[in-house]
């Protein structure tokens, strides 16, 4: 974003009252009304605006030395004394705050953690350490509130699977391993809930409910230290198995057993300030997750921790055969529901979208089968068509191709030559994260079978020149579905493709009887932790989501 658009968003939330929505959600025509505003009163008194001690002042000070109060810094160039040009106000739409994450400007509104409007770079309003934050204001659902909603009666089962979750049973991919750095801490959205993936200062990686049990403050956008991660706001540190082990203030007398600390404990502290610690703290605890890397990517298991081992994390045959194979990950965002995605990833039907490139060529669906929780599908289709086909001499002409919806994961094999597997991470009804392996076990020259240590530049050039642009016509095609599936949301659709009835069904039943189990074990555990803080004394908390 310009520095231009940067000044003009500040002063808009400037001029905003205080208890007017976020900027983003007003209407159009009040933004446009602000925004004349705000520009007129910058372009016609520049100089009092550089000497005023008023919030504006702040704006205009050059140097990135002078945040404003909220810590972003404005650009070196807003020192311009002829003010700044008018800007079209549309381009605002970058800072809305429920922007999936990775987007530009996703948490500029958030008063906690800002990213600098003219760098991009996150910055903490605290002045000290701060992670990279999240999705502000998700709404984290009950499954009973889900369940509600999906069994309104007489919604049809394209409406369910529009609304469908996924099962958290299953591991899902969050992250590129490589993008959580040593203590760093960034967000992942698993359906409606935060996810505060941190690795410590021992390179060890760590999933936690992304909440402080004080006040509910986003721990991705606190900050690692050593082996904990603390809560921005009042220093709360939290250990790798969620519980509270510093607390960087007083525990008032009103809260405090006798065995707790009451002055600060020599040596130890929260970012340089004191703090209290030791094993006689108040028992305060959140969620944790369990989490594993394989294949570049993190993964967690959202549901029932208890289920976790018992469950394979995804495998990848090529990979399993060659761990070493040449390989990428293509990790894009999309403004769709999840099984928009898998139905667009199996749907050969629409080889029209892609006839520039020709990935797959008049394909001839030949059979559609549910084998268990897999809807395994085979096209006929010439494969051979495409530019990197040719180039490769992967592919001979007419070949069957399998794409099978194994819940959660969508995955292609093509006669054991080549094949991919989408790791997909919904977000919410419209936002999903997409993470692509794809993997050659065969990749020629000719009639010359290119070797592994010569492949990592020539798959890097497939990604780039092929691959993506292809995902992104699908990309394209599907935010244009979810847009106007929702515009049209009671009219009937015509399909032709049985698969994607099948894919519907295996979509609703696997997240009803995941609501149903979540709903049981939510209820257990709360029965279990009322016995047990029942007597303990108001010390004693235990966390219990329902
Ligand atoms: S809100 Fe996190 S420590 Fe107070
Ligand atoms: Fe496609």
């Amino acid at each position: 974003m310009s520095s231009a658009k940067a000044r003009t968003f500040k002063l808009l939330q400037q001029l905003a009252p205080e208890s007017s929505p976020p900027l983003a959600v007003l209407h159009r025509h009040t933004r446009r009304h602000l925004a004349s505003a705000a520009a007129a009163s910058v372009t016609a008194t520049p100089a009092t605006a550089t000497t005023s001690a008023a919030p504006t002042a702040t704006l205009d000070q050059p140097g990135p030395s002078t945040p404003t109060p909220h810590g972003v810094h404005p650009s070196p160039t807003s020192a311009s004394s002829s003010g700044p040009p008018l800007v079209d106000l549309e381009d605002l739409s970058e800072v809305d705050p429920s922007a999936a994450p990775g987007t530009a400007g996703h948490c500029g509104p958030c008063p906690v953690r800002q990213q600098c409007l003219t760098t991009g770079v996150h910055v903490c309003a605290t002045g000290g350490k701060g992670g990279k934050g999240g999705v502000p204001g998700e709404d984290i659902e009950s499954p009973l509130a889900e369940s509600l909603r999906f069994s309104t009666p007489g919604l049809p089962k394209r409406a369910k699977a529009r609304l469908a979750g996924p099962s958290g049973n299953f591991w899902y991919a969050v992250e590129v391993d490589a993008n959580v750095k040593n203590e760093e801490v960034v967000a992942a959205v698993f359906w409606k809930t935060s996810i505060a993936i941190w690795r410590d200062a021992n390179g060890k990686l760590h999933a936690i409910e992304d909440r402080c049990a004080h006040r509910q403050l986003r721990l991705s956008a606190g900050f690692v230290e050593g082996e904990t991660l603390a809560c921005c706001y009042h220093g709360w540190a939290y250990d790798e198995h969620g519980k509270v082990v510093k607390i960087a203030h007083e525990i008032p007398d009103a809260f405090r057993k006798e065995s707790m600390p009451v002055d600060p404990t020599p040596g130890e502290t929260v970012d340089g300030a004191p703090c209290v610690s030791g094993p006689n703290l108040p028992k305060i605890s959140v969620r944790t997750y369990p989490i594993a890397v394989k294949y570049g990517l993190i993964f967690v298991f959202p549901g029932d921790p208890a289920l976790a081992d018992s469950v394979p994390l995804p495998s990848i045959p090529h990979l399993v055969e060659n761990p070493a194979l040449a390989h990428q990950i293509v990790d894009l965002s999309v403004n769709a529901h999840w099984t928009l995605i898998v139905d667009n990833n199996c749907d050969f039907m629409h080889a029209f979208l892609h006839r520039k490139y020709r990935p797959f060529v008049w394909p001839h669906l030949k059979s559609t089968a549910r084998i268990g929780d897999t809807v395994r599908v085979e096209y006929l289709t010439d494969m051979a068509s495409s530019p990197g086909a040719k180039i490769l001499g992967t592919n001979t002409g007419q070949d069957t191709i399998v794409l099978e919806y194994q819940y959660p994961y969508q995955r292609s094999d093509l006669a054991n030559k080549y094949a991919h597997i989408c790791f997909l991470l919904p977000i919410d009804e419209k936002r999903t994260r997409t993470f692509y392996i794809f993997t050659w076990k065969e990749m020629k020259a000719g009639p010359i079978d290119i070797p592994n240590w010569i492949r990592p530049p020539i798959v890097a050039g497939i990604h780039k020149l092929y691959l993506v642009p292809v995902l992104k016509q699908d990309l394209y095609a599907l935010e244009e579905e979810q847009a106007c599936n929702d515009l049209h949301a009671t009219k009937n659709s015509v399909e032709l493709n049985p698969l994607v009835s099948a894919f519907q069904s295996l979509t609703v039943e696997k997240w009803q009887e995941y609501l149903d189990s979540e709903r049981a074990r939510r209820q257990s555990m709360s029965r279990r932790n009322w016995r047990a803080s029942f007597g303990a004394g108001l010390s004693d908390w235990r966390w219990a989501d329902l």
